[in-house]
């Protein structure tokens, strides 16, 4: 039987009305994204590619076509299914790290809990869990203000996978860091990726990630205009296409990548390209 992608997107336009003038901003996307691929939304500023990731987090609707998440179509889902599926199935990581400055940095991660039925003993675990995935387990006093931008960075991220998404959205995540921070965020959403396999998309402009992405999806004004596999990339994608990800709740903790796995992971860019 053949597998149902993560992501099935088909004939996706988005138009923007801007006074009088219309703005296509996608025009007939169609793509299928599995479970476990590190997939590169690639192409220059405007072309299409925050708009395509804020419409799989259903954050806005398309004007035609459709986005099925594993199967379920986001144009029948309501407010509040929408609002679920934002807060369970993706995760989301921007160039502007979005922290709550009055929150210290384990508040933060586990603020996408606070409605989730869990005790806030089980979030505060759950977020210092994580904050250890990231490395930054000294940190935990800290307020975001009292971070680097880099460790900013890893904050969100690792408040991007507290409620156990199937799909990480990074948007331009290294756009506001220096190249040794942004090179740290990159080991680390490729690390996620491959220890937990994780579906990441990186959105960038950026050509020196492409190489780390299972495939990239070329975009230029509002359309899809190629898509490359990386064949020296071995990932979920290329080896193992079986989701570990289970429907449940039982789930939730099992799926985390425990602290000591990730610090073991001497990744680096040479093992990347073998
Ligand atoms: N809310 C909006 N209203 C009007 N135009 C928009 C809106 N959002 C995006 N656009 C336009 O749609 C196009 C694609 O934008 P965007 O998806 O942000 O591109 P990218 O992320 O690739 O830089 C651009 O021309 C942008 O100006
Ligand atoms: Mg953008």
């Amino acid at each position: 039987m053949a597998k149902t992608p993560v992501i099935k997107i088909s004939n996706l336009s988005k138009k923007f009305m801007l006074g009088d003038i219309e703005v296509q901003a996608l025009e007939s996307v169609s793509l299928e994204i599995y479970s476990g691929e590190f997939i590169c939304f690639f192409g220059p500023s405007g072309c299409g590619k925050s708009t395509l990731m804020s419409m799989i987090a259903g954050l806005q609707p398309p004007s035609t076509g459709s986005i099925m998440i594993r199967g379920e179509d986001l144009a029948k889902m309501s407010t509040n299914q929408l609002a679920e599926h934002r807060r369970t199935k993706i995760g989301m990581v921007f160039q502007a790290f979005n922290l709550i400055q009055t929150m210290n940095v384990l508040e933060n991660i586990a603020l996408p809990l606070t409605f989730a039925r869990i005790s806030k003993m089980r979030r505060m675990k759950r977020a210092e869990n994580l904050l250890e995935i990231v490395g930054m387990g000294k940190y935990k006093d800290r307020t975001p203000n009292q971070l680097s931008g880099g460790q900013q960075q890893r904050i969100a991220i690792a408040r991007s996978l507290v409620a156990n998404p199937w799909i990480i959205l990074a948007d331009e995540p290294t756009g506001n860091l220096d190249s040794k921070s942004a090179n740290d965020v990159m080991k680390l959403l490729i690390s996620l990726n491959r220890k937990s396999k994780r579906t990441v998309i990186l959105i960038t402009h950026n050509p020196e990630y492409i190489q780390y992405a299972d495939r990239i999806f070329w975009m230029q004004d509002g359309k899809m205009i190629k898509v490359e596999a990386n064949s020296h990339v071995h990932t979920a994608y290329a080896g193992d296409k079986t989701s570990k990800h289970k429907k449940g709740e039982e789930s939730q903790e099992d799926e985390v990548p425990d602290a000591a796995e990730v610090k073991e992971d001497n990744f680096s860019v040479e093992e990347a390209n073998k």
